[in-house]
């Protein structure tokens, strides 16, 4: 499986900015990338398709959407479906990341329902899962991680291609906050996530890909990646310079 660099660009970056970063970005990595990597970058809506202009070409480029809507069309103001995302050269969508599920209000329910709909539709998903503080602070750790996978991946079939579900420990104490979980939790938390998705889906889990998100940084990119379970890295604040990414992706 390749090892997965993914910039969530969350809500920065207009159309033009982007795909000014993203042609960046091909620039200083193209021809520099190690075997066995991708990158993948998750603009907003409205930089989707010259983000994928930008891409065009560029050996193992992907293109992500943040968010998408549980419904082929229909009145559902403000939302996009799956299959806009796929005309706009998406491949991958994010399904309850932190901040959709903790100021946006999304539930598990809805993750769930998300997440089954955008692979069915023929995305690949990255579900997210993390612990608020104070739930670590609890000792619930592995309670809140069990719920929002069993949630998360309820409908999904359980013969699904295991590159096309990508799971993303972010621990929502260290998105944005300079505080990275440190390589005991980042064990601990993956291996876990791994032995939940090897009791659901079987012997294809060991294929499943499973990201770490929160303040990752290219002074910590390598090591978080070394680390066993870590199959990739979704980044925020960090990929929003194509330098600063570009060492991220190169380290
Ligand atoms: P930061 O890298 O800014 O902590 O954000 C992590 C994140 O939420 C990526 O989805």
């Amino acid at each position: 499986m390749n090892t997965l660099f993914a910039a969530n660009w969350k809500m920065h970056k207009t159309a033009a900015e982007a795909r000014q970063t993203a042609a960046e970005l091909v620039g200083l990595v193209s021809g520099k990338l190690k075997a066995g990597r991708e990158v993948m970058i998750l603009p907003s809506f409205t930089a989707l398709a010259p983000v994928a202009e930008a891409l065009r070409g560029a050996a193992n480029f992907l293109l992500g959407a943040q968010n998408f809507y549980p419904q082929k069309q229909g009145a559902f103001t403000g939302e996009v479906s799956p299959g806009m995302l796929l005309e706009a050269g998406a491949s991958f969508a994010l399904a309850g990341h932190s901040e959709r599920r903790h100021v946006l209000g999304e539930t598990d329910a809805l993750v769930g329902t998300k997440t089954a709909f955008g692979l069915e539709s023929g995305l690949g998903v990255i579900l997210c899962v993390g612990e608020k503080i104070d739930e670590r602070r609890a000792g619930e750790l592995k309670s809140v991680l069990e719920r929002q996978i069993r949630a998360g991946v309820r409908d999904v079939p359980r013969d699904i291609a295991p590159e096309r579900l990508v799971l993303a420990y972010e621990p929502v104490w260290a998105i944005g906050t300079g505080e990275v979980a440190g390589p005991r939790e980042i064990l601990e938390a993956h291996a876990f996530v791994r032995s939940m998705l090897a009791e659901i889906f079987g012997a294809s889990a060991s294929a499943m890909r499973i990201l770490y998100g929160g303040s990752v940084k290219p002074d910590n990119a390598s090591e978080i990646i070394a680390l066993d379970n870590v199959d990739g890295v979704l980044v925020g604040g960090a990929s929003l310079k194509a330098d600063e990414f570009s060492r991220i992706v190169l380290a």
